[in-house]
């Protein structure tokens, strides 16, 4: 497993903010403002090596030389529980524009089908996050990078909040250019290919349904 591109954000607040989301306990509500919230935090690490350009800026006293973002950032949530983290990630980069992939897994066979897919025309330029809370075997993972690589993307972030071993193994022997962010990287999967011990479907969790 490549060490450095496997990021895993430690910060008390992301730790007392995964306290609350795992606890089964916690209503849709306060589920769906953590995760979001967990969006904001993360995204200031998961862009910290961002390409910035000069630019020249007149102050109300001189003039003086700043950086701003180089590239486009472009937002890719998996549906449907990447959705819980968008709002918090925009917040930060409110100039980001946002692709969509649905994907939902087989129960069975574990295997992610697609429904839905929605990208930026220019994502071969951008820097592009692909956001799905779960890293689960990589499957829905790995497909989603698939198709935005297919559209000639070629700075890709993985941003999750809980992944598996196997799932982050999965992402870097088919995509060893990807970088992985997490907030926690779990024991293993069950018998059902849920995580442990993880939070559960956190698809249904965010939404209600169920
Ligand atoms: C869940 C989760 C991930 C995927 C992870 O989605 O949100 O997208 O499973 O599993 P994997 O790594 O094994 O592919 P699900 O298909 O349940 O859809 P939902 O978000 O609509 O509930
Ligand atoms: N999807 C989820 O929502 N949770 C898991 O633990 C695995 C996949």
């Amino acid at each position: 497993m490549s060490r450095e591109l496997l990021t895993i954000i430690n910060h008390p607040l992301l730790e007392h903010k995964m306290a609350i989301i795992r606890n089964k306990l916690t209503d849709t509500k306060t589920f769906r403002e953590n995760l979001n919230e967990i969006g904001s935090l993360v995204t200031y690490e998961i862009t910290r090596d961002l390409e910035t350009k000069p630019v020249i800026v007149e102050t109300p006293i001189a003039s003086t030389t700043c950086q701003m973002l180089a590239k486009e950032v472009v937002i890719v949530p998996i549906l449907r529980a990447g959705l819980g983290m968008v709002d918090g990630i925009h917040t930060v980069i409110p100039t980001a524009k946002i692709g969509h992939i649905g994907l939902w897994r087989d129960e069975t066979t574990l295997t992610p089908h697609e429904y839905y897919l929605k990208l930026p025309p220019f994502i071969d330029q951008a820097t592009v996050l692909i956001v799905d809370p779960m890293l689960a075997t990589g499957g829905s993972a790995n497909a989603a990078i698939d198709q935005v690589k297919k559209r000639g993307a070629k700075d890709i972030r993985f941003v999750g909040l809980v992944g598996a071993p196997e799932g982050v193994k999965a992402i870097h022997d088919k995509h060893p250019d990807v970088h992985i962010y997490l907030v926690k990287l779990d024991s293993h999967l069950n018998e059902i290919g849920y995580i442990v011990p993880g939070l559960g479907d956190c698809g249904d969790r965010l939404f209600g349904t169920k």
